[in-house]
């Protein structure tokens, strides 16, 4: 088959031999929709040592990731519309496309209401990076019926306190990285009466607490690595169908400031989610058709998000060409993020993005960033 691309838009898809400015050849390789990435931290503004959306995307690109949702804990936090507005002027840099998470405190619901073409309210109700844990119960029960799609990094009894003010609104209630058997189950068993949403992060797929011995502070983020029983349960959710999103929690923090005794948590991810996945998918721990589900489909759907997820006629021209059997080591030297390490230096992975087409234009081809203006994205009522 043929993919046909005017501007910035598919608008064929065909076995026929249309004519065409410029050819890519794809032969013995897989398009797929471009990633999109619901969970990342870019870090502007107020960090831009650590990332940048000009850095942050080039990673994105890198990874095969053609739209990415920027979560909130910047400085300041974008919890009111200056802040959004403030932080879509900065994300014009982006060479891939993007939308944003607005943040919840406890007394912004006003401007929560007021907020539109967002993805969610992101409501942190554990400690993280970023001071914006947020107790009091009478605000989150306010935020929790806003007009909004909520989205939580909450652990333990808080997903269990998370599901219990979901079930009072008509909303969705979005789990930001699921790492444990005891939250993944606690969810699953919402699934069924409400719209309850499971994203886990790469990093808990692949790696274990035993990892930390090795990496140190590297291995370090919220929530925690867990032990291989919990991490066989992510697993086992994805193929039941339980887990729903696989986002990058892409959370770059310097080298010397993991070096230090009271170093932040997190861990970068944008380039190495998807040829961790591939390598998995050549050894047969999960499908391509999955991983297009979590990391393509889904996220377009949940967040709404218009004409994009899929490789449709009249959808936005965001394609990923995949080499299934391109064999490389993930080198930190070679990282675009800004922090330049991963805690996957040296892994050597078979499946890797060589082409990241972005409303039409290719901005990374094998190994090379071209310079693109993005947009923001749109969603659905
Ligand atoms: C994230 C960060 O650094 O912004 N850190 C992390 O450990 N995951 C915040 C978060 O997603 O909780
Ligand atoms: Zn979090
Ligand atoms: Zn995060």
């Amino acid at each position: 088959k043929n993919i046909f691309i005017k501007e910035d838009k598919i608008t064929k898809i065909t076995s026929q031999e249309l004519k065409a400015d410029e050819v890519i050849d794809a032969k013995g390789k897989i398009v797929i929709p471009g990633l999109i990435d619901p969970h990342v931290h870019f870090r502007e503004p107020g960090a831009t040592h650590k990332e940048d959306f000009l850095t942050g995307s080039m990673a994105a690109a890198a990874g095969g990731i053609t739209t990415f949702l920027d979560m909130p804990n910047t400085s300041p936090p974008t919890t009111n519309m200056r802040a959004l507005d403030e932080k879509r002027r900065l994300a014009k840099k982006s060479i891939v496309n993007y939308g944003f998470h607005f943040g919840a405190s406890n007394d912004n619901i006003a401007e929560i209401e007021k907020a539109e073409n967002i993805a969610s309210v992101k409501v942190y109700m554990d400690y993280t990076t970023g001071n914006m844990k947020l107790e009091e119960y009478d605000a989150l029960k306010k935020i929790f019926s806003c007009n909004k799609t909520v989205s939580v990094h909450a652990e333990n009894d808080n997903v269990l306190k998370a599901i219990e003010l979901i079930q009072n609104s008509n909303n969705a209630l979005y789990i930001a990285h699921t790492s444990s058997n005891r939250d993944l189950h606690n969810c699953i068993k919402e699934k069924i009466k409400n719209d309850v949403f499971v994203e886990v992060a790469p990093h808990h797929l692949f790696l274990t607490k035993k990892d930390i011995d090795e990496l140190g502070s590297y291995a370090e983020m919220k929530p925690s690595l867990k032990s291989k029983k919990d991490q066989d349960a992510l697993w086992q959710g994805i193929h039941n169908g339980d887990v729903d999103t696989i986002a990058t929690d892409h959370a770059p923090h310097t080298k010397e400031e993991k070096r230090e005794s009271n170093y932040p948590f997190g861990v970068p991810g944008c380039e190495t989610m998807l040829p961790l996945l591939l390598n998995a998918l050549n050894k047969k721990r999960i499908e391509l058709k999955k991983i297009v589900e979590l990391c393509c489909e889904n996220p377009a759907k949940i967040f709404k998000i218009k004409s994009k997820g899929f490789i449709k006629e009249n959808f936005d021209a965001d394609l990923t060409i995949i080499d299934l059997d391109m064999e490389k080591e993930v080198r930190n030297d070679e990282l675009f993020t800004k922090c330049k390490w991963s805690p996957f230096d040296g892994w050597n992975l078979k499946g890797w993005p060589t082409h990241t087409i972005v409303n039409g234009n290719i901005v990374f081809q094998n190994g090379k960033i071209n310079n693109i203006v993005a947009k923001e994205v749109d969603y659905h009522e």
